[in-house]
């Protein structure tokens, strides 16, 4: 069997590794149109940083598992082939700001009716609106080749992704279950996961209950971190602590612990995309209500994003202005070089707009990447970029953490303190620091969801 994956990003480029892996008889093409992506996958260099992945890929690199821009050949000789491109959110026309942009997957998909001599099974893995399989099939069609479209979203997240592809919770296909051709392609797909996923957690539906249940996983995870946010702002109000209170709330077998840890806001590139679409899906078949109930998830994080950049300026006497502030992290969540939707994006702006000076640092995000998302030239006075936490931290006013990376933790506060102008002030944005410790040290300090500390 032959597998090429369309699209050799944060999803194509592990899974496929983990595909390559555990199916060694299978030879595995993962394809894109860039090369410099094609390049850095087939370098020491990878382009994705994720915990255990260097290690994966160069086991079956060159063995069973090839990078390459050849996309048609790769395409004509798989069995199976897996669309694994962006779906960005529509920036223009018709459902801009929220539809999804499927240009990229039109595009795959009359790829491969060009490309195919022979019929094959095409896998949906990028996360699409309920329906687009139609799309596809419709598109694929006209070639007059016979293909069988699957839904098989993916559940990994960004800094576990090894562990996730390794030990998944389950794996989602979806396919025609009314025609044996379908039911046949849903199980060949199958049996490439059953080498080492266990058949009970093979999960066959469907094609639209897969579409719809990713996108529905993805808005039920970011539904919690809003709700524990929501919260956030009312325990402060009160002198509530939101961990005791998600500690005590989470412990109830039925909510469950996962996913209520108070933050700065949720980032990356999918939950605020997916919950626009979903939204999008409600207009669009006329349910306002239930699109305003999920609006209410993506306000509440921008509500907290924005709370947070207004209680560090508040903390700082309203006044940032030519203020050094330490920006400990830039990436959405820690383990991870993606800034996509990071939350620093938009409180460093905002600080930015307040005219403060920016010290970063984050162990994994470049120079170039931070002044992109932020939309300034790299000699910009106004930021610095520091090689440690020590050297962002000297002479600041403020630390402001924004990314639970674990070196965080285990810094020397007591020698950083002492480095720092006084008031010397800490702003948690991940609760993830000792608050006491910090205070004994001589800090102000400010958490989420804690009230006024000190
Ligand atoms: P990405 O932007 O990292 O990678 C997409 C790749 O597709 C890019 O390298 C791009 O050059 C390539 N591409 C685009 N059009 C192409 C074409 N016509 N032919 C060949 N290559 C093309 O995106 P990603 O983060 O890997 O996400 C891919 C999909 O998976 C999205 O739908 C996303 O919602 C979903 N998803 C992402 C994650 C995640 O953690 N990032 C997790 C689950 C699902
Ligand atoms: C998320 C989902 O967890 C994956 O299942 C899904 O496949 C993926 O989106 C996707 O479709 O792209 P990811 O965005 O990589 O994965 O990372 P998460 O661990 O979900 O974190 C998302 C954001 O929420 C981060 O900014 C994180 O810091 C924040 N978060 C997470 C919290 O603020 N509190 C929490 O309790 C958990």
């Amino acid at each position: 069997m032959r597998i090429c994956c369309i699209g050799a990003g944060y999803v194509g480029g592990p899974t496929m590794t983990m595909v390559a892996r555990k199916c060694p008889d299978i030879r595995v093409d993962v394809v894109d149109v860039s090369a410099a992506r094609i390049a850095a996958w087939n370098s020491d260099n990878l382009p994705v940083f994720e915990p255990n992945l260097d290690g994966l890929v160069r086991e079956v690199r060159g063995k069973n598992l090839f990078f390459s821009t050849d996309i048609e050949e790769c395409i004509d000789k798989a069995d199976i082939v897996f669309i694994s491109v962006n779906t960005p959110t529509k920036t223009y026309g018709y459902g801009a700001g929220s539809a999804s942009d499927l240009s990229y997957v039109e595009a795959c998909s009359r790829t491969i009716a060009r490309a195919s001599k022979t019929g094959k099974i095409v896998v949906e893995k990028s996360t699409m609106p309920v329906r687009t399989a139609d799309v596809i099939k419709t598109i694929l069609a006209s070639s007059g080749r016979k293909f069988q479209v699957l839904s098989n979203p993916e559940f990994l997240a960004e800094g576990t992704a090894v562990r996730d592809l390794e030990s998944p919770d389950r794996v989602l296909i979806g396919g025609d279950e009314d025609s044996e051709e379908g039911r046949r392609a849903i199980e060949t797909l199958a049996s490439v996961y059953a080498r080492w996923v266990p058949e009970e957690r093979i999960i066959k539906t469907n094609l639209w209950s897969s579409e719809l249940s990713k996108l529905t996983a993805n808005a039920f995870l970011a539904q919690r971190i809003s709700s524990i946010n929501a919260i956030s702002a009312l325990c402060e109000a009160t002198g509530a602590d939101v961990d005791q209170v998600a500690k005590a709330v989470g412990s109830d077998s039925r909510i469950g612990s996962s996913f209520l840890k108070s933050s700065v806001g949720y980032g990356g590139s999918c939950f605020q995309k997916d919950l626009l679409n979903l939204i999008y899906l409600c207009e669009h078949f006329n349910l306002p209500q239930v699109a305003q109930y999920w609006r209410g998830v993506v306000e509440m994080n921008a509500f907290q994003k924005k709370r947070f950049s207004s209680n560090v300026v508040e903390g700082l006497f309203r006044n940032i202005s030519g203020k050094r502030l330490a920006i400990f992290g830039f990436a959405f969540k820690e383990n991870t070089n993606d800034t996509r939707e990071s939350p620093a994006i938009d409180i460093c702006k905002d600080f930015l707009s307040e005219h403060a000076k920016l010290a970063f640092y984050d162990p994994k995000v470049s120079k170039a990447q931070i002044c992109a998302d932020l939309g300034i030239e790299e000699n910009d006075p106004r930021v610095e970029f520091c090689d440690s936490p020590y050297a962002a931290a000297e002479g600041a006013h403020a630390i402001v953490l924004l990314t639970h990376w674990d070196e965080f933790k285990k810094l020397d506060y007591a020698k950083i303190r002492k480095s720092m102008t006084t008031p010397a002030w800490i702003f948690d944005g991940r609760n993830c620091l000792d608050h006491r410790l910090l205070i004994g040290l001589g800090f102000l300090v400010r958490g989420i969801g804690k009230g006024n500390l000190s």
